[in-house]
């Protein structure tokens, strides 16, 4: 038995929630590690559509432990409204099954306008963020100057914390002739609702070195995907977190040993939202095909995916980065009413041929994919349970991808329902 990191191993978006919702019936602890609210994480349990952005996706299974990490960016008003959510759905939400590290940092109001300001200035060279805040949250974390969840717990300490940090953005603010924020009123507001989440508020580290002891099995969530990593990824065009699963560690206060298996979920093509390279975007009737069979819409912006062929250059790089083991193949399903389908296996790049991704942003816009075609099947995959209900050119198209990005396939999800999965090895158990 060990423990189970889940990670994306494209741009976000590779169908996470449900992957995760489906182990996390075989685990006791669920925990997020990094990102905020700029995630989406859609679950579809007997025909309910819960829609997570903060919460670990454990939260629907009140007898599970939810863990909300150090390493993730928390906006304590999101974060409300989305408790009320679930609640008003009939979820349960208690101190008793959901935890938050007391050293979580928060995304506050001026963060969020920081986002907005910045990409509304940007021009041709903004990134296509969320708008959530979580670039700014996370430059005062490493700036030293952020609000972290326990600062709530003292009025002196956050009235000194909120000095600080205002001093900070007040000064770029007057420099962008923006409103500067007044003490008090931020102080007042946080403090109205401190007792609302402070309740929550726990050290994790120990509470996650409690539940080793007693051999308890972890979930990890990751949130995005490695190549939206802000090392790995395709920077600038990234989030500000680190992504892959070594993060799980440093982001709950757990040693990399706790991590046992990491679970790379990966979409049977790629999507992308915001801006940033796409070697295989395809902006024509297949791309448009696959936006709408695969209902590629942003679950937290609702912006419209960009999409293209499977990349197994791409997925093979951020295997190997991100210490992925086996991989969760996605939305198979979508796939199924195509003539041809290809993939990359490798780039051309100022006329020669590479088999990476290269860093330079340039560079990565110039690249050519070299496809390796396949014959669609044009059988519905849809709801199949078994490895042996595929047809035969899906099962080659799958065993393909194995090859080519160097790693196995743990199952095959073909539908948004949980239990339209094909196991074919346990992550719990491997
Ligand atoms: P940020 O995380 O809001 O700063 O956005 C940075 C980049 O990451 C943008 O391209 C976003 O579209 C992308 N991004 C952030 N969160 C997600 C996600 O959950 N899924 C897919 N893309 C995301």
């Amino acid at each position: 038995m060990t423990n189970v990191a889940v990670i994306g191993s494209q741009w976000g978006d590779e169908g996470k929630g449900k992957i995760v919702d489906w182990l996390s019936t075989q685990a006791d602890v669920i925990v997020r590690f990094q990102g905020g609210h700029n995630a989406g994480h859609t679950l579809v349990i007997n025909n309910v559509t819960y829609k997570l952005k903060l919460l670990p996706s454990g939260i629907v299974r009140s007898e599970k432990i939810s863990i909300i990490g150090n390493g993730v960016v928390i906006d304590p008003w999101a974060l409300l409204e989305e408790i009320k959510t679930l609640q008003n759905q009939d979820i349960i939400v208690s101190a008793k099954n959901l935890i938050i590290a007391e050293t979580a940092n928060l995304i506050l109001p001026y963060h969020k306008e920081m986002d907005e300001i910045r990409e509304d200035t940007a021009g041709k060279r903004k990134i296509g963020t969320t708008r959530r805040g979580i670039g700014p949250a996370y430059e005062d974390k490493v700036g030293r100057r952020a609000i972290r969840l326990m600062d709530l717990r003292s009025e002196t300490n956050l009235d000194q914390r909120l000095d600080i940090v205002l001093q900070h953005h007040n000064a770029i603010r007057k420099g962008l002739s923006k409103k500067t924020y007044r003490k008090d009123e931020l102080k007042k507001n946080l403090i109205k609702i401190a007792p609302e989440i402070l309740k929550y508020s726990q050290p994790v580290w120990k509470l996650i070195d409690q539940f080793k002891e007693q051999k308890k099995k972890i979930l990890f969530e990751g949130a995005q995907g490695v190549l939206l990593d802000v090392d790995h990824g395709t920077y600038p065009f990234v989030t500000s977190s680190n992504t892959v699963a070594a993060n799980a560690a440093t982001g709950s206060g757990c040693g990399p040993d706790t991590i046992g298996f990491v679970l790379g979920i990966t979409k049977a093509y790629t999507t992308r939202v915001g801006e940033g390279p796409f070697p295989t975007e395809l902006i024509d009737q297949d791309g448009e095909k696959l936006g709408k069979r695969g209902n590629e819409f942003g679950t937290v912006t609702n912006r419209k995916r960009r999409c293209g062929w499977f990349d197994a250059v791409l997925v093979k790089q951020t295997i190997k980065v991100a210490g992925i083991k086996g991989i969760a193949l996605t939305k198979l399903d979508v796939l199924d009413d195509f003539d041809e389908i290809k993939v990359c296996i490798k780039y051309q790049l100022d006329g020669e041929e590479i088999d990476y991704f290269p860093a330079a942003v340039e560079d990565q816009k110039k690249v050519k994919p070299i496809y390796k075609i396949f014959q669609g099947w044009k059988l519905k995959t849809r709801g199949a349970r078994n490895i042996e209900d595929l047809p035969s050119k899906a099962r080659e198209y799958i065993h393909a991808i194995e090859d080519l990005v160097a790693s196995k396939i743990s199952s095959i999800s073909t539908s948004p329902e949980r239990d339209d999965t094909i196991l074919l090895e346990d992550p719990f158990n491997s």
